[in-house]
């Protein structure tokens, strides 16, 4: 392990009787670095991330936290880790900034302290206004940014959010981004799963995309979007393969159909491009390579539930 590495992973699985949730995937995480982890529902990120949060034992493997074996220091490793789960497990009883004084308990936080720090993570979250609210009438945004409060309390070194702002208008969630690029910069390192491929472009050095319980590919989003989708990518509609592909012959290429749609991916897609506008009426949008077409590329466009 290498100084820099907070979490280190070694083969590790997780089973829930006969179903293998996580099937020994290995991946470190390094100081102040903010690793994703994609997958389509059911591929195992949260279960991956709830090892490394010390929610859920494992079934076999190694996994280390701030260089401490998660099945005998799950007291340290939960005093320097931050979590914003996927579900809002807010105490409905409770108002807002009842609920971060309360949750600063676990961490053994003065009162006063904790009231102080509470105050300013609400205003860090622009929630501070609705403090003496119950949580129960807030928005599905406003409880997503308490969430993200209430994860801070402890000024964790590490950060775990699970699909932070699933369900949040443009709004709300270019918030929670720029707050999390602000905790970046100050130097928390981060692990997030997201199903919005942008939200991990935007935020994350790194990614590994999961599926069934394996980690399929890891690296950074350029990378995997330059290896695995290329640089151009059109979109040609409601065309018969044969008309487009024949006109495409001796450039290099990789295509799929998907329904009505024809995606080809070019490295460079200028030739193909022009041959395209060759063929009379067709629809055809051209647009660069991201990591939803690796994602998709990888994991299939079949649905999963
Ligand atoms: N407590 C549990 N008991 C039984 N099965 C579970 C449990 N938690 C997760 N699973 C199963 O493990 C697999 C992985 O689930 P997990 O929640 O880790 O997926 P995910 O990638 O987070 O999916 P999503 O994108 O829908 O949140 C699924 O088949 C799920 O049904
Ligand atoms: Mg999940």
């Amino acid at each position: 392990m290498t100084a820099e590495a907070i979490v280190v992973a070694r083969g590790i699985s997780k089973s829930f009787g006969s179903i293998r949730a996580v099937d020994e995937i290995s991946f470190q995480v390094t100081l102040r670095e903010c690793y994703g982890f994609l997958g389509p529902n059911g591929a195992g990120k949260t279960t991956a991330i709830r090892m490394v949060s010390c929610h859920i034992p494992l079934t076999s493997g190694i996994l280390n936290v701030f260089g401490l074996d998660v099945s005998q220091h799950s007291r340290e490793i939960k005093a320097m880790v931050g979590v914003a789960p996927q579900d809002n497990n807010l105490d409905p009883d409770l108002n807002v900034i009842e609920n971060l004084v309360v949750y600063s308990r676990y961490f053994d936080i003065p009162r006063r302290e904790a009231e102080r720090r509470s105050r300013e993570l609400l205003e860090f979250m622009s929630i501070d206004e609705r403090r003496k609210e119950q949580v129960t009438r807030l928005s599905g945004g406003m409880q997503r940014r308490l969430i993200v409060a209430r994860a801070l309390i402890n000024d964790p070194k590490l950060l775990i959010l699970d699909e932070p702002t699933t369900g949040l208008d443009p709004q709300a969630r270019h918030l929670i981004w720029q707050r999390l690029r602000e905790l970046k910069r100050k130097g928390v390192t981060m692990i997030l799963t997201t199903h919005y491929m942008e939200e991990a472009e935007q935020l994350c050095d790194r990614v590994a995309v999961m599926d069934s319980g394996k980690i399929l590919v890891e690296g950074p989003p350029r990378e995997l979007i330059e290896r695995y989708a290329g640089r151009d990518v059109f979109e040609v509609r409601r065309a018969e393969d044969n008309r487009v592909l024949l006109r495409l012959q001796g450039l290099e290429f990789g295509f799929e159909r998907a329904g009505d749609t024809i995606y080809i991916f070019s490295r460079d897609g200028d030739e193909i491009g022009r041959r395209l506008l060759s063929i009379r009426e067709l629809e055809v949008l051209h647009r660069r390579a991201n990591l939803e077409d690796v994602f998709l590329r990888l994991t299939g466009r079949e649905l999963r539930d």
